[in-house]
């Protein structure tokens, strides 16, 4: 062999073992067009057992049953046998959002608005919606953030629904046990719908409700880069001199946002879940989860004057006498922190005696994600679609470390729970029990929460940047037995994300 064609192979060698593991990695990152969420990823079963049947649909015999007790999330339903107390019928459109001051951005519309319609009911209603996809292209679903709906009505295309196509129907029921504020969005293509505007709110009221107290909906959007509240820049509440107002701030954004006020406020519920025994909070501002909530409550001043609640830099909800502009709140420099405020009552689970372990560790490293090269999300390591599949049985304690090293904010959202902060970095909680659906975690920070495995299904456990979510942070929770007929992939078309 002469001394170039020696070269010329061992060139060529060399390529090949430059390029043959990054063609794997490539292969690997692939998603079938085709597939269940049941086989994604590796199966978790956070130190406690393996129930039989979760391993079962993992392999691939979702549909074989084995005589086995599985349960279709399809048939996770209820109040299908009697009549609704509240029937909402929404349509969802594409095309032009108006704003209030005129200008129109393209995104998606909910009755002809964004923010949709807002969906108010009565606590232990049972409500039914029946949603309209007049003409979104890919399909549409609606999803209950924060409600813990049975697994049926999750609204998550290619996993507990198909998207709603173009002329179609699909009617979700469910019962509105917890009261609170919650919001409604797409789950398909949420990347695109969510951020366009395919969202509302959803308040369920007590049974009992005090009329002394004022009660307003804040809604805060960012539309084409205009942030917005309800779709303006200001909401305007009339109120009495020493009126108690309560303003249910909802951040449907990416990214998380503060809310401060002109006068001290109390932090009444966090996610749908009041605070006990709140205090006055002066100086500082509040974080607003992406896809949080947050309830405030502020008293209109004694004398004629308004009290100014900002939401971000630019959108404020101002309360007092009509025609009385507010005074201006400087932003606060520090943040009131949730693991120290109100008082500490009852958990009603015993984050001691616990069934499963999991963590949740978020990274972020370079490789392949459906099949395209990057810096990704990890999640304990792994890039997407080799994503934890958290399996739990009914009645499990469940903790949760999760922990972010990924030079980045994540909002993490789990579907169909509500799960309660233990301590962050080590610091152990001290206030009013802190439940969220959504929670904050920034760069270096690390989370132990709890939750009880209460509500069968298989749940989805991502990041509320809905960005994140499409490149891959997300996993899901799934309890041993359940299964889906539902499909994932182009060919399904279903995206969840
Ligand atoms: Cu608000 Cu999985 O979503
Ligand atoms: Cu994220």
């Amino acid at each position: 062999m002469s001394g170039d064609r020696r070269k010329l192979l061992l060139a060529c060698l060399l390529t090949l073992v430059l390029i043959a593991p990054l063609a794997y990695l490539w292969q690997q990152s692939r998603v079938p067009s085709s597939y269940s969420v049941m086989r994604m990823g590796h199966l978790d079963y956070g130190g406690g057992s393996q129930p039989v049947h979760a391993t079962a649909g993992h392999e691939g015999h979702e549909d074989a049953g084995h005589g086995m007790a599985e349960q279709s999330v399809a048939d996770l339903t209820e109040g299908t046998d009697r009549r609704a107390d509240d029937v909402v019928v929404l349509t969802a459109r594409r095309g032009r959002v108006r704003l209030d001051d005129g200008r129109s951005v393209s995104g998606y519309t909910v009755n002809g608005t964004s923010p949709g319609p807002l969906i108010e009911v009565t606590q232990g209603d049972l409500l039914e919606v029946r949603l309209r996809n007049a003409d979104v292209p890919d399909g549409i679903t609606l999803h209950w953030h924060g409600v813990d709906v049975p697994n049926a009505e999750d609204g998550v295309a290619g996993v507990t629904q198909d998207a709603v196509q173009p002329g179609e129907e699909h009617t979700y029921r469910f019962v509105a046990r917890q009261r609170g504020t919650y919001w409604y969005h797409s789950h398909q293509v949420s990347h695109e719908q969510v951020i366009g505007g395919l969202l509302g709110a959803l308040v369920v009221r007590p049974r009992v409700t005090d009329p002394s107290v004022r009660d307003v909906v804040a809604v805060a959007h960012t539309y084409d880069g205009i942030p917005t509240l309800n779709g303006g820049a200001t909401v305007r509440v009339p109120a009495r001199p020493g009126q108690r107002v309560r303003v249910r701030v909802v951040n449907s954004d990416n990214g998380p946002t503060q809310a401060w006020a002109s006068a001290p406020l109390r932090v009444v519920a966090v996610d749908g879940t009041d605070v006990h025994r709140p205090t006055e909070v002066d100086g500082r501002a509040v974080v607003v989860t992406a896809g949080g909530r947050i309830d405030l409550e502020v008293v209109a001043p004694a004398d004629v004057g308004a009290v100014r609640v900002q939401v971000g830099a630019t959108t404020s909800v101002q309360v007092g006498g009509a025609g009385v502009e507010a005074p201006e709140a400087e932003q606060p420099t520090r943040t009131l922190d949730l693991l120290s405020y109100g008082s500490p009552s009852r958990l009603g689970i015993d984050p001691a005696d616990v069934d499963r372990r999991f963590t949740y560790a978020i990274g972020r490293r370079p490789g392949f994600v459906r099949g395209r090269p990057g810096i990704w999300w990890t999640v304990n390591g792994h890039l997407f679609p080799d994503v934890p599949m958290y399996v739990v049985e009914e009645g499990d304690v469940v903790r949760v470390r999760i922990t972010n090293s990924s030079g980045q904010v994540h909002p993490m959202h789990l579907h169909g729970h509500h799960a309660v902060v233990l301590s962050r970095n080590g610091v152990k909680a001290t206030g009013s029990p802190w439940w969220f659906d959504s929670l904050n975690v920034l760069d270096g920070e690390s989370y132990d929460v709890a939750f009880v495995a209460d509500n069968p299904g298989i749940w989805m456990d991502h990041c509320h940047n809905l960005q994140h979510a499409q490149q891959g942070l997300l996993a899901h929770l799934m309890y041993a037995g359940v299964t889906t007929p539902y499909r994932l992939g182009s060919d399904s078309g279903n995206e969840p994300e």
